[in-house]
């Protein structure tokens, strides 16, 4: 079983009214509660956080790090592209992360395409849609296993 800390950053707390043509009608609360359930069916735990400040959430991967969660999902919203301080608290901890991004940031503003977290992600989704969430839970399980 793994503990797995799905973490959603500015702005995304308005997922399913905030520019439905780009990040689609699906809410966060939907989001959170369907990722629940799949971990449940799984075997694993998933404890959900969102956050518009930065600080927030340097401090809530330093406690998963702390509390011995497996695994992150993280989609940082725009501090994907600016934040120096979560990179490093993602290697400050070696918390293992999948980075989500709903839309695809490459078809988007230039200012979009540098993330701060790919390179030290295990992997990445992008521009799937909010089932991008579903697709890394799976890809989690799965690399568990395979460690196993
Ligand atoms: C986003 C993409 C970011 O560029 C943007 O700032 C977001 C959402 C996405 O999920 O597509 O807030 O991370």
């Amino acid at each position: 079983m793994a503990h797995i800390l799905l973490l959603n950053g500015p702005n995304l707390n308005l997922l399913g009214a905030r520019e439905p043509d780009v990040y689609g009608s699906d809410s966060l609360d939907n989001i959170e509660m369907r990722l629940q359930e799949q971990a449940g069916e799984l075997g694993h735990s998933i404890v959900a956080y969102q956050s518009n400040s930065e600080s927030d959430l340097v401090d809530r991967i330093q406690q998963a790090a702390i509390a011995n969660m497996d695994f992150a999902i993280c989609n940082l919203g725009a501090f994907t592209h600016t934040s120096v301080a979560i990179r490093d608290a993602l290697l400050g901890t070696s918390l293992p992360f999948i980075e989500v991004h709903i839309s695809n940031v490459y078809a988007r503003e230039e200012f979009r395409h540098h993330s701060y977290i790919s390179d030290i992600a295990v992997g990445c989704i992008v521009g799937l849609g909010t089932f991008g969430y579903d697709l890394a839970l799976a890809a989690i399980d799965q690399h568990l296993n395979a460690g196993k």
